[in-house]
């Protein structure tokens, strides 16, 4: 195992700044775009549905062939293999053919001289519709019966009849929206001719491997006439998971017909309009509780909006159906996750995957149990804490790691809580119209795919023989900093400066059949693949040098200070140029596939996970409760990252993580007119957080636990997990808005985001019911 490695130099002091630092701040890292475009560059853009659901009577694209600087206009039939860029159902079409199904649905495609022609032109396709009922709100697919799968269930337990006898009973509904990724590098795709039918692909995608899958069948050719190549993405967050094989098979397609190469730089209100998002939510529950608030029974309604398409819905609404429980025993319990199907564009992955929509339920939930009883919420969730006897899941994994109950303890003294929370009842006695809210929420997170074969990873190790080393491997750099920890992890195995390994663009034709960079599993699964690489490589060398020196293998070892055999020492490079000499390979594949995980997801039974993640936040926040308006004043987050790869980096991912969800829960709204057209599709009516935005006070302390099982450093995953500590500020607004009505014994009716407009209506309900 890593941790018993003789080197660990370079881990032992890891806090190496990202890989790429220098060139994001010069700008000189390059991204798809940055590539000199040869002359005869096709650009490309897509003639869009108007209509949300509809069948196309006739088409008109004269206009868009005689339209300056168009030189190919392609519809469905001009498609030469399956028409389809859907990761797993094999619904989501490149062009639609006959029906669309949302509204900026690609219908026709341009490829023009300029990317401005290729747009200009792809305006004045005349379509003409006949259209069908279309399905907008969860309401209107409910009633049509509209889902993309069954209803699927997750139960422990006698749900109804521990309902009906338990001492308390409250039940309530809520919603939350969906999300953009709003990553800086929007959608593109850069396709190149090769000889003889291949094609070359820089694509800004999570899933190289599925691209080229996808691409290779959209024109019936076998994968290894394609290859996909990406050096790095300008943020993806889930929204290039499979959103990416859209552009990149259009610009495949240009390539294939006209020989030319061809770029699409989607436009951002574009990007907006036609990629997917965050799943919408509405929840339902029923719950029972003791005088503790302690939960003896929970009914809990999911229903998703999911879109037009299946793409990872299924996965995505079983992963909010895992994180229903996030921290607390449910003894029993009954989950039912609708998914049902509109006519909006397909929602899909986005940090969390589903995760932060189940957790969010559950700790609303201790909120309203919470608000019945008169107590703190912090005292509710502590007194639903897994522990000793209460450690299984509702779909039957032991919690066997669990150390929720330990960071709390210690988050709530270093932040102070419950002084703070005496200060924030003081002030809110004496201020009438600003109200303050603090809250502690945890967050355990399930780290593997759930669809158990996608957890393995492939990895390429080659050694020069002036003992410079070159990495890749699977994983995709969206500047979570994965490269940086897998390079850390090859340059410790031998005893070598990180600076001595070069990290190289991930591709196709070096690994093979990957999986996303996704599920926060990225440095799990490619930093041990690699490190089998590089030890791979490493055994050579040791037997080359015990061969050489007359020494045991034993008696070789790979220091910071130089490869010392027996009584020799020489440098890493000394021992390479010798053993290429000696004639011994340099070079490894390495392989992982993570261990000890079995999932039945027709029972929602077993252990999808291999470990957890933990993290706990306490947030602090005012309201204006004349304007609706809120600040988040302060946060203070204890983090797990078990035994740390790169603290640096595990920092920005949790600072970032924490911030994108408060951006989620607090101003990010998604908003569809009843045509199904998205109203919120530039930075002009959609809020990110900005830098004012960024509490004041944001301490951040890592965990010094280290993971239970034997992953590489005994580190754990950190893409996702911090997310959902936003759900802390989320809890403390809905403390300030309670404190509107004191000693009110009800949950404030407030829906996610808590835009100025949801604060102002759940202190209206509160004030009124
Ligand atoms: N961090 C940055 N800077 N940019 C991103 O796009 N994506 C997140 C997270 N952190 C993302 C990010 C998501 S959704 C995931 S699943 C993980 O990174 C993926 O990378 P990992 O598996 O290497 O953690
Ligand atoms: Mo992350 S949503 O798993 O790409």
């Amino acid at each position: 195992m890593a941790e018993r490695d003789p080197a660990w130099k370079v881990l032992a002091k890891p806090a190496h700044p990202h890989d790429s630092a220098h060139l994001h701040v010069t700008g000189a890292a390059r991204y798809a775009d940055d590539g000199v475009e040869e002359p005869d560059m096709l650009h490309l853009a897509f003639g869009q549905s108007a209509e949300a659901h509809a069948r196309i009577v006739a088409m008109d694209l004269a206009a868009v062939r005689a339209a300056e600087g168009v030189i190919a206009v392609y519809t469905a039939a001009d498609i030469p293999g399956e028409n389809n860029v859907g990761p797993v159902a094999h619904d989501d079409q490149l062009l639609a053919d006959g029906v669309v199904i949302s509204v900026g649905q690609p219908v026709f495609l341009v490829a023009a001289t300029s990317q401005r022609a290729a747009r200009m032109a792809a305006r004045l396709g005349k379509v003409a519709y006949e259209p069908l009922p279309a399905l907008v709100t969860i309401e209107q697919a409910r009633a049509a019966d509209s889902l993309i799968e069954p209803t699927q269930r997750m139960a422990r337990g006698d749900a109804a009849g521990a309902l009906a006898s338990a001492p308390h009973r409250t039940s309530g509904a809520f919603a939350m929206g969906g999300q953009d990724h709003f990553y800086l590098e929007g959608q593109i795709a850069v396709a190149t001719p090769g000889e003889d039918g291949q094609i070359h692909l820089l694509s800004s995608t999570q899933h190289p491997s599925e691209v080229q899958h996808l691409v290779a069948h959209m024109l019936g050719k076998p994968s290894s006439d394609v290859t996909v190549e990406v050096r790095r993405m300008g943020g993806a967050f889930g929204g290039k998971e499979t959103q990416a094989a859209l552009f990149a098979a259009a610009a495949a397609l240009v390539v294939e017909k006209t020989g030319r190469p061809a770029k699409f730089r989607c436009d951002r209100d574009d990007d907006m309009v036609m990629t997917g998002k965050r799943h919408e939510f509405e929840v339902r529950y029923d719950v029972g509780f003791d005088d503790a608030g302690r939960i003896a029974a929970l009914a809990l309604h999911l229903a998703t909006r999911c879109g037009a398409t299946a793409d990872l819905s299924p996965a995505i609404c079983d992963r909010a159906m895992f994180h229903a429980d996030n921290c607390y025993f449910l003894p029993h319990v009954e989950i039912l996750s609708e998914r049902l199907r509109t006519n909006t564009v397909s929602a899909t992955a986005f940090r969390g995957f589903g995760g932060p929509q189940g957790m969010l339920a559950i700790e609303r939930i201790m909120d309203d149990v919470a608000a019945r009883l008169g107590l703190d919420p912090l005292d509710v969730r502590i007194a639903n804490l897994y522990g000793p006897g209460r450690d299984v899941t509702q779909y039957g994994m032991t919690v066997a790691d669990n150390i929720a109950p330990q960071m709390i303890a210690r988050l709530r003294q270093t932040s102070d809580y419950d002084a703070r929370r005496r200060a924030v009842a003081a002030f809110n006695a004496a201020s009438p119209v600003l109200k303050k809210g603090i809250a502690l929420t945890p967050v355990k997170f399930g780290i593997s795919f759930t669809t158990t074969h996608l957890n393995q990873a492939g990895a390429l190790v080659l050694v020069y023989a002036d003992g410079s080393i070159q990495i890749n491997h699977g994983g995709t750099e969206m500047g979570q900093g994965v490269y940086i920890k897998v390079a850390q992890v090859v340059a410790d195995v031998f005893a070598v400066p990180v600076t001595q390994v070069r990290i190289t663009a991930t591709r196709t034709d070096k690994v093979p059949n990957t999986s996303a960079t996704a599920a926060s599993s990225g440095a799990d699964l490619n930093g041990m693949a690699a490190y089998n690489a590089a030890t791979a490589v490493r055994d050579r060398l040791t037997a080359f040098a015990a061969r050489t020196f007359g020494c045991d293998e034993g008696e070789v070892r790979f220091t910071p200070e130089g490869v010392i055999a027996g009584g020799e020492r020489l440098t890493f490079g000394q021992l390479c140029r010798k053993a290429h000499i000696g004639r011994v390979s340099l070079s490894s594949t390495g392989f992982y596939a993570t261990p000890d995980i079995a999932y039945d997801r027709d029972a929602h039974h077993g252990r999808p996970f291999y470990y957890f993640a933990y993290g706990a936040a306490v947030a602090e926040v005012a309201i204006d409760t004349l304007t609706g308006e809120h600040k988040v004043l302060a946060v203070d987050i204890l983090h797990d990252v078990g035994r740390s790869l790169n603290p640096v980096i595990d920092l920005g991912q949790i600072e970032g993580g924490f911030i994108q969800g408060q951006g989620w829960l607090t101003t990010e709204e998604l908003v569809f007119d009843d045509k199904g057209r998205l109203l919120t599709h530039s930075p002009a009516t959609y809020k990110i957080p900005t830098a004012s935005d960024r509490p004041a006070r944001f301490t951040v302390s890592l965990w010094d636990g280290e993971n239970v099982e034997p992953t590489i450093n005994r580190s754990k995953a950190v893409g996702e997990p911090p997310f959902m500590l936003a759900i802390s500020v989320f809890s403390a607004l809905n403390r300030a808005i309670a404190a509107t009505v004191p000693d009110k014994r009800a949950l404030p009716p407030l829906d996610a985001p808590a835009t100025p407009e949801n604060v102002l209506r759940a202190i209206a309900g509160h004030r009124a019911t």
